[in-house]
C-alpha cells in the first residue's frame, strides 16, 4: 500500500514538472524573441518629427504634437507613437559616456517627455544610428549599444528608430543584431525600427531582429518620390507578417508638396501595403483635407487588418495598376491606381481574386463610404489623374 502511494506521488511530481516546463518555455520565448509579435500585431501608427521639422525640434514642440494627436482625433483613429527623429541629443555624451538630450532644446530630459506622453495614453520613440554618429552628425550608438539601450529603457522609451549613417563599413547584420540583443536585455519592451534603407536586402534578415525595416532610401514630399518607392515594394509582400513589417518610409501627407488627390493616393497605397503609418506633418496645424485623409477609419482598417498580410500588385497596364490585399474576414481590399496625367475608367474582375464564389458581391468605396451590390463580378470606376479608387469587396450568398 505504501509502495503504491509512493509511486503515485512520484507520477504526480513528474507530471507537475512537465507541466511547468511546458508553460515555462513559451513564456521565455515570449520575453526573449517575440517582442515585435506582441508589440506590433499590426503595423505601428504614430507621428515622427523628421519629414516636417528636420533638425528643428524641441520639448515644447513634441509635447504640442502629442496634445494635437489626442485633440485632433488621431489617437482615436489608432495613432499612438510620438517619435523623435534625429537631433534630440546633446552634441556630447555625458561624463560617464551616456547619451543625453540637448540641454537647451530638451531641458527636462527624455524621461519627462515619456511621462508626459504616457499620461495621454501615447508612447514615445527615439532615434539613433548603428554608426559612430547620426546622419545629421550627432552622437550615435555603435559600440554603445548596451549602455544606450539601458538608458532608453530607463527613460521609458517605447520605440527606437535605428539608422545606418557613419557605420564605418561594418556589416549591417551584426550592427543591428547587437542593438536587438541590447534592447532584449534592457528590461523594457521597445519596438525596434530598422532604418537601413534596403541596402542589404533587410527583408531577408530583419524579420528576426525587428518589428519593421525600411525598404528604400528616404521619401521626399513629391509624387515621383512616392511612386518610385511604391515600385520598389513589388515582390516584398511575402516577407511581411504579424509583428514584422516592410517600411516604405514615413508619410508626407499634409506637408504641402503633393495635391490632395496625390495624398489620398499615397495614404491608400501605404494602407494596401500594410505599411507603418507614421505621419510626418504638423499635427497642430492640419487642414481639414489632411485630417480627413489621416483619420479615414475604413482605409486605416485595411492597413490594420488582423490577417497581417501585405497587399500586392495584381495587374498593371501602362499607367493603370490594380493592387489588392486579402483581409481576415475573407473579403479583399482592391485599389485602382491611375499613375497617368489623364483621368481614366478602370475595371477589374472579382474572379481574379482568391475570394469565395458568389452571385453578388458588395463593393464598398472606402473614400466615398458608399456601397453597391454587383452581380456582374466587376469593380469599376473613374479614376482621376494620379488618383485611386479603393474598395472592400465582400462575397454575398
Ligand atoms: C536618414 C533617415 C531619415 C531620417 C534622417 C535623419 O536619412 O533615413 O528617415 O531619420 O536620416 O538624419
Amino acid at each position: 500500500m505504501k509502495k503504491v502511494t509512493l509511486s503515485l506521488l512520484f507520477v504526480i511530481i513528474v507530471f507537475a514538472l512537465q507541466l511547468n516546463i511546458a508553460f515555462a518555455q513559451p513564456q521565455q520565448e515570449n520575453k526573449m524573441g517575440k517582442t515585435s509579435d506582441v508589440l506590433l500585431p499590426t503595423p505601428p501608427m504614430g507621428w515622427n518629427s523628421w519629414n516636417h521639422f528636420h533638425r528643428n525640434i524641441n520639448e515644447k514642440l513634441i509635447m504640442g504634437e502629442a496634445d494635437a494627436m489626442v485633440a485632433s482625433g488621431m489617437k482615436d483613429a489608432g495613432y499612438e507613437y510620438v517619435n523623435l527623429d534625429d537631433c534630440w541629443m546633446a552634441l556630447q555624451r555625458d561624463k560617464d559616456g551616456n547619451l543625453q538630450s540637448d540641454p537647451e532644446r530638451f531641458p527636462h530630459g527624455i524621461k519627462y517627455l515619456s511621462d508626459y506622453v504616457h499620461k495621454k495614453g501615447l508612447k514615445l520613440g527615439v532615434y539613433s544610428s548603428a554608426g559612430t554618429k547620426t546622419c545629421a552628425g550627432w552622437p550615435a550608438s555603435l559600440d554603445h549599444e548596451q549602455a544606450d539601450a539601458k538608458m532608453f529603457a530607463k527613460w521609458g522609451v517605447d520605440y527606437l528608430k535605428y539608422d545606418n549613417c557613419n557605420n564605418e563599413g561594418r556589416p549591417a547584420i551584426s550592427r543591428y543584431t547587437k542593438m536587438k540583443n541590447a534592447l532584449d536585455a534592457s528590461g523594457r519592451q521597445i519596438v525596434f525600427s530598422i532604418c537601413e534603407w534596403g541596402s542589404n536586402n533587410p527583408w531577408q534578415w530583419a524579420p528576426t531582429l525587428g518589428g519593421l525595416w525600411r525598404t528604400t532610401g528616404d521619401i521626399s514630399d513629391n509624387w515621383n518620390s512616392m511612386i518610385q518607392i511604391l515600385d520598389e515594394q513589388v515582390g516584398l509582400n511575402t516577407f511581411a507578417s504579424k509583428g514584422h513589417w516592410n517600411d516604405p518610409d514615413m508619410l508626407e501627407v499634409g506637408n504641402g508638396g503633393m495635391t490632395n488627390t496625390e495624398y489620398v493616393t499615397h495614404f491608400s497605397l501605404w494602407c494596401i501595403l500594410a505599411a507603418p503609418l507614421i505621419t510626418g506633418n504638423d499635427l497642430r496645424n492640419m487642414s481639414d483635407n489632411t485630417h480627413d485623409i489621416l483619420t479615414n477609419k475604413e482605409v486605416i482598417a485595411i492597413d490594420q487588418d488582423p490577417a497581417a498580410k501585405e497587399g500586392y500588385k495584381l495587374t498593371s497596364n501602362g499607367d493603370r495598376e490594380v493592387w489588392v490585399k486579402p483581409l481576415a474576414d475573407g473579403s479583399w481590399a482592391v485599389l485602382l491606381l491611375n499613375r497617368g496625367d489623364q483621368g481614366c475608367f478602370m475595371t477589374m474582375k472579382i474572379q481574379d481574386l482568391d475570394i469565395k464564389k458568389a452571385g453578388t458581391y458588395t463593393v464598398r468605396n472606402l473614400w466615398s463610404h458608399k456601397e453597391e451590390q454587383r452581380a456582374d463580378g466587376l469593380v469599376r470606376a473613374d479614376v482621376a489623374p494620379h488618383g485611386v479608387q479603393m474598395f472592400k469587396v465582400t462575397a454575398q450568398n
